[in-house]
């Protein structure tokens, strides 16, 4: 074990435990599962940010004549996760595929948020059985949120014998290491580290596409909501410097990106680790403002930190898009305390007002959780109630599932199963309605789509999405794909709006747009 595993609390990598017998013993002897009790002790040692990364010579060409596939799941972190381990394959000479049957490692990049998600993974992990049968050569790795949790990593020793390598979040930078390791041993490679990692910024990424890109403005989150896993699987909060993230956007609009987003779990809370520097979200959209690329958006927001100064900056708009995904989980201020979101309701829809104050435009979508330990009718109502009273345009909704290790997974779960998935499908109604009725004002209307490609349903169609995220499916020449088009609305549906472009005209990357509906 090294400095840097020690300092992480990282497992020794097993010698044998192919066998239930080799894999009690392997528990005794060298394995220490990732815990959550241990990620949760913050420590006050301070983040190093390094721009050292590189590939040694003893691994260079390690993919010569390979193919690697990676299966996503869950956030758009786990998005950019896969697209940084993509970059670290290629520099390792590999190949990639979007097909498992030619690939020569497959990893399954998993999320935890709820148990479905967990569900999925290990229903893929049992149809590459028979895979890793047919090709015993075929490296299957599982990493992301999953591998983060203890009783995970043990269900895998345990039972799905086919992974050969299993690592956590903070260790994807390890991965030359890890498949190396993997090449050469016939047990199970676990590296899983509970402590996060420092920030490296210099990792290899290979971004999916060149319209849309995706921005780490800060890692991890320190907000502990009761029913949430994420704290503890990616660690303490941690942000980018500001310079590193501005010359990143920089480099992203003159390669001809025309949208970025930028990524934290809770990214309000973006610079308040750094110590030496009085500065937060606002200020660093203030500066991202003046880059010339087209659209900037952020997600996800935590009501709690989401501060004046930041609503001042996004009021300015320019390449700012008015459109800010603001979860709420509940309505009820009684379930808002239980779940640790330490806001009222009163609170968040005096944020609300403040918002649509400077940005009458603005369009506000969230997340909700029903079925909370012992909520009420009355207090779902009330998420009923709030979620019409600001008029959200659209919503992930989810039933909550109780996730081992979080506090909510210790309270008594007394709302029975049809109840929550009665109010999971009353809840749906008004986010229909309200979807739908956001986008009548539409018809006839022009707006401007950044257009990303043919739509899934009808390659002869194009879609995009305007500024406030809205869907549009239009006819158009292919040559629009990558551009902003101005498209007129013909006809608005629950979810989506279909239009015809008005103008060969492309507006590409102009700075100043104007409001979306004229
Ligand atoms: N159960 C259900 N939904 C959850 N989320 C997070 N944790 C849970 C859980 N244990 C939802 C929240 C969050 C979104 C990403 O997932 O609404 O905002
Ligand atoms: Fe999870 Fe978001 Fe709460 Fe953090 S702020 S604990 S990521 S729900």
């Amino acid at each position: 074990m090294n400095e840097e595993q020690r300092k992480h609390g990282q497992q020794a990598n097993p010698t044998s435990a192919k066998s239930e017998k080799d894999y009690s013993q392997y528990f005794q002897s060298v394995y220490i599962p990732p815990s959550l009790k241990e990620a949760k002790k913050r420590g006050k040692e301070e983040v190093q940010y390094h721009n050292d990364f590189t590939i040694d010579d003893k691994f260079k060409g390690l993919g010569t004549g390979r193919k690697f596939y990676i299966r996503t799941y869950g956030c758009q972190m786990n998005e950019h996760d896969t697209e940084v381990m993509a970059g670290i394959f290629m520099a390792l000479g590999y190949e990639a595929t979007n097909n498992t049957d030619d690939a020569d490692v497959i990893l399954l990049n998993t999320c935890a948020i709820r148990e479905n998600a967990e569900n999925k993974v290990f229903g893929e992990l049992g149809h590459l059985k028979a895979l890793k049968r047919e090709n015993p050569g075929l490296l299957i790795g599982v990493c992301g949120c999953m591998s983060q949790e203890e009783s995970v990593v043990k269900k895998i020793l345990k039972t799905y014998q086919q992974v050969d390598m299993i690592f956590g979040t903070h260790n994807i930078h390890r991965l030359p290491e890890i498949l190396s390791e993997a090449y050469m041993s016939k047990a199970m490679v676990v590296e899983v580290w509970s402590k996060e990692g420092d920030v490296i910024e210099n990792l290899p990424k290979v971004r999916r596409g060149n319209i849309k890109a995706w921005v780490n403005i800060m890692y991890g989150c320190d907000k502990f909501c009761t029913y949430c896993i994420v704290p503890y699987t990616r660690g303490k909060e941690r942000s980018r410097r500001p310079e590193e993230i501005i010359q990143e956007v920089r480099s992203l609009a003159a390669r001809g990106y025309e949208e970025v987003t930028l990524l934290g779990q809770n990214v309000n809370a973006y610079g308040k680790d750094i110590e030496d520097m009085d500065y937060g979200l606002g200020d660093l959209m203030d500066e991202l403002r003046k880059i010339d690329i087209p659209r900037i958006r952020f997600t996800t927001s935590h009501p709690r930190d989401f501060d004046d100064h930041l609503i001042e900056v996004l009021a300015k708009r320019g390449n700012l898009v008015e459109h800010i995904h603001l979860p709420v989980q509940s309505g009820s201020t009684s379930v808002l305390k239980i779940m640790a979101r330490k806001y009222s309701r009163e609170v968040f829809l005096d944020l609300v007002e403040r918002i649509k104050t400077a940005m009458p435009d603005v369009a506000l979508t969230t997340d909700i959780i029903v079925g909370y330990p012992n909520e009420t009718e009355e207090q779902f109502e009330e998420t009923l109630s709030l979620y019409r009273e600001v008029g959200f345009e659209s919503a992930y909704t989810y039933i909550y599932s109780p996730r081992e290790g979080t506090p909510a997974a210790k309270m008594t779960d007394n709302v029975p199963d049809d109840v929550k998935k009665d109010r999971l499908r009353r809840l749906n109604a008004v986010v229909n309605e309200f979807s739908g009725k956001s986008l009548l004002p539409y018809k006839g209307e022009i707006v401007e789509v950044l257009v990303e490609g043919e739509s899934k349903k009808n390659p002869e169609v194009l879609a995009g999405y305007t500024r406030r995220s809205k869907l549009v499916n239009f006819k158009a020449p292919k040559t629009a794909i990558g551009k902003i088009v101005k498209v007129k609305i013909t006809d608005t549906k629950s979810w989506s709006l279909d239009g015809e472009m008005i103008e060969e005209g492309l507006i590409g990357s102009e700075f100043q747009i104007p409001a979306e509906v004229n």
